[in-house]
């Protein structure tokens, strides 16, 4: 793993560098035939899915257009009310679009449902979400992910753009982060 051994601060390693590239490849592709003949919108949703979006879009071949979202954070008041914020707004319309949503991580699947609904109602010509990864066990609405790269258990993941506050992004794998790491907390998803 180079300069970048597993990290002190993690339990193990979940999924390494080399799954993680194949796993990318194997998406991309799998986009490429799937919208061979259209031009999508890739919407990269800020900040943890950057490294995966920035992959995976070297491995698709069509003539596709990028945008960029941020959503707020993630923490009690989400957990409560279900409700999500737009902290950076897209740039572009969407109107018309075939659209690609790309996540790092869909837990209770609040963040993507809201954001599905906010670009049907733009009047986008369709939408799918594209995600990293996915905790299945943790989903507290119904919600269809169209492309998973990894299903994962109900543990709490950092690195290839994943984070707990803000730390452990430029990790090149996907590590489960150790539990004295956050025991304390009550706003971390994943517990
Ligand atoms: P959802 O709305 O509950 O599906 O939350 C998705 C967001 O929660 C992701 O975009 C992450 O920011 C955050 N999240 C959920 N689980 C984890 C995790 O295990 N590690 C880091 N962030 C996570
Ligand atoms: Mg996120």
């Amino acid at each position: 793993m180079g300069a970048i051994e597993r990290h002190e601060d993690l339990d193990k390693v979940l999924i390494s560098q080399q799954e993680i590239k194949e796993a990318v490849v194997n998406m991309g592709q799998r986009i490429t035939r799937d919208y061979a003949g259209r031009s999508p919108v890739f919407i990269c949703i800020l900040k943890g899915a950057v490294m995966f979006f920035t992959d995976l879009l070297r491995q698709v071949a069509l003539p596709l257009m990028t945008d960029f979202m941020a959503i707020s954070s993630y923490g009690n008041s989400t957990k409560t009310s279900g409700v999500v914020r737009i902290l950076k707004d897209l740039d572009h319309d969407v109107l018309g679009k075939d659209v690609l949503v790309v996540e790092d991580i869909v837990d209770s699947g609040l963040t993507l449902s809201y954001i599905k609904k906010v670009l049907w109602e733009r009047g986008a010509r369709s939408v799918r979400l594209v995600t990293l990864l996915d905790k299945p066990q943790r989903r507290r609405v119904e919600l269809e992910v169209d492309y998973v790269c990894f299903q994962i258990p109900n543990e709490f993941v950092v690195g290839y753009g994943l984070d707990y506050k803000e730390h452990y992004r430029n990790l090149p794998y996907v590590g489960v982060l150790h539990p004295r790491f956050y025991q304390e907390e009550s706003d971390v998803p994943g517990l």
